[in-house]
């Protein structure tokens, strides 16, 4: 119960991924959760010793000045200048400062949420979370509308948006930033060399076109810190994953969390087929290969903090 190890060997009742690809015969009996308040406190104390959500959710004005040069986190040789424009976007206070919240959902990017019908259910919750810029519009039934914070990966404006091709693509990109009228985008600016430009190309185009959102740059220490936090919980990751950073900062500020579109695996419960994103046709190839995160060892994690009663993950279909 209390034990905040999650590694599978001190939680017994832990279901491998095998157990849930391989089982399809007899249907598990709808498992009730309850919240485990003192577990959930006791995990905000200890990944407060890593990190400070209010803290490193974002890089502030007062810390940086314009031409500071910054390493990347994970390409240490190459640097890069603070624009004029990634300037003038650093909040000033953390977005987080203060907040609290009843409860929040942390909405992933896995096919699972297709015809979940969880889209009611997602927005009820207090602040929600998204992931990469994710579609809403033509999904709203299964994974909602609400965002109040969304992440952005830079790879993102090449995978959904062309790298800005030719209009029609800014166009898109635009509408999407407009579609999110004051809330949180996220943008990882510091980790990968590989995404300068496109994170200039963004910074320019919510200051041309002043798109109402306040933006946050994840600190420098962030990722280092939830890893380090994780392998202290035996949960040998490589590189978090962005739901993995999310649920990591909401437990600072979120009193439940309920986890959506957490499924990295291509078949359900029931063996039917699931895409890797409930919106684009991105395979598990991809996964594998070209990424170094550790989905299903992360998932094994989060589904044993399920059992606990620390979060709620939801991998059908809501009432
Ligand atoms: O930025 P990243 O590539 O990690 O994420 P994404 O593909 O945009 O999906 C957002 C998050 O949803 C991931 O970071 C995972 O935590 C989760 N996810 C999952 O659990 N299963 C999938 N099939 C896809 C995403």
């Amino acid at each position: 119960g209390m034990d905040m190890s999650i590694n599978s060997s001190s939680s017994p009742s832990v279901v491998g991924k095998g157990d849930v690809i391989m089982k399809h015969q007899d249907k598990p009996p709808p498992s009730q959760w309850n919240h485990n308040q003192t577990l959930s406190l006791k995990i905000r104390k200890h990944v407060l010793k890593f990190l400070d959500a209010e803290k490193d959710i974002s890089v502030l004005k007062g810390t940086l000045k314009p031409g500071d040069i910054i390493h990347y986190v994970f390409d240490r040789d190459s640097t890069m200048n603070v624009s004029q424009n990634l300037y003038a976007l650093l909040p000033r206070t953390s977005p987080l400062k203060g907040k609290h919240f009843r409860t929040c959902a942390i909405v992933g990017n896995s096919g699972i949420l297709l015809n979940s019908g969880c889209g009611k259910e997602i927005d009820a919750h207090s602040f929600v979370i998204r992931c990469n810029l994710a579609p809403v519009q033509e999904y709203t039934r299964d994974v909602g509308t609400k965002t109040d914070l969304v992440t952005m990966n830079p790879s993102v404006i090449q995978r959904a948006f062309e790298d800005l091709a030719n209009d029609t693509w800014r166009e898109k990109l635009l509408q999407r930033l407009h579609s999110l009228n004051g809330s949180i985008l996220w943008i990882p600016a510091f980790m990968a060399k590989g995404g300068k430009e496109r994170v200039e190309w963004v910074n320019e185009l919510i200051l041309k076109h002043r798109i109402n959102i306040r933006t946050a740059y994840p600190s420098l220490r962030l990722l280092h810190a939830v890893r380090g936090y994780w392998l202290t919980n035996k949960v040998y990751i490589k590189r978090p994953t962005t739901g993995l950073l999310m649920y990591t900062l909401a437990t600072r500020f979120c009193n439940r969390i309920y986890l959506y579109g957490f499924w990295p695996f291509p078949r359900d419960q029931d063996q039917k087929p699931v895409k890797y994103h409930y919106y684009d046709s991105l395979k598990y190839g991809y996964m594998s290969q070209a990424s170094p995160h550790t989905m299903p060892l992360e998932f094994k994690a989060l589904k044993a903090l399920h059992q606990q009663g620390a979060l709620k993950l939801t991998v059908g279909e809501c009432d």
